[in-house]
């Protein structure tokens, strides 16, 4: 049986969300925010995070193929369903669960500015160091997390786990 080794919290996961919401909610007051999260891990953050802000924002999602149903990455990169929003004008944060090697959001970074978007930051749940390949801007981080395949609040693996409330370092 695989272990499962407590990382992340409700406390700290409720705290965290705390302090990125308002750092957002002040960096973005007065403009016309886009929320993208990166289907299918992000949609537990992105859930949270927008009952968490205090500005109107609209939300939107992609679905991008980059793992397979193991826990290593493929390193190529598909988006396999677009955003239906318009984003031109806008201010687009992309909501991801993970930054792993940091590839998928480099891909998406430059496919939103590509659309037209006016800027575009990123807000990621877990900062992931380890196996970091592409240098990635990350303007918002909720933790950090030095190494290890993690599991819960939307994360998979093989599809199992997404939804634990908390986060999990899976031992296999
Ligand atoms: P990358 O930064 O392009 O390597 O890929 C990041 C994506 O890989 C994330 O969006 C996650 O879906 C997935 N991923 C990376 N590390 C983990 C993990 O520890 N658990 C579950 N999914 C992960
Ligand atoms: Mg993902």
């Amino acid at each position: 049986m695989p272990e499962l080794v407590p990382v992340l919290n409700r406390k700290v996961i409720e705290d965290s969300l705390l302090a990125v919401s308002e750092q957002i909610s002040k960096d973005y007051k007065g403009r016309e925010l886009v929320l993208i999260g990166v289907l299918k891990g992000a949609f537990i953050f992105l859930a949270d995070l927008i009952r968490h802000l205090s500005i109107p924002v609209k939300a939107d999602f992609v679905r991008v193929a980059s793992y397979g149903s193991n826990s290593a990455s493929s390193g190529s990169i598909r988006l396999s369903k677009d955003v239906e929003i318009d984003l031109k004008g806008k201010d687009v944060l992309i909501v991801e669960d993970i930054a792993d090697t940091g590839l998928t959001l480099e891909y998406l970074r430059n496919h939103f500015s590509t659309l037209g978007a006016d800027s575009v930051k990123v807000c990621v749940f877990i900062d992931k160091k380890e196996r970091r390949e592409k240098h990635t801007a990350i303007d918002y981080v909720c933790h950090v997390v030095e190494k290890g395949f993690l599991v819960g609040y939307g994360l998979d693996y093989a599809e199992d786990y997404r939804g634990l409330p908390e986060v999990y370092h899976l031992k296999l």
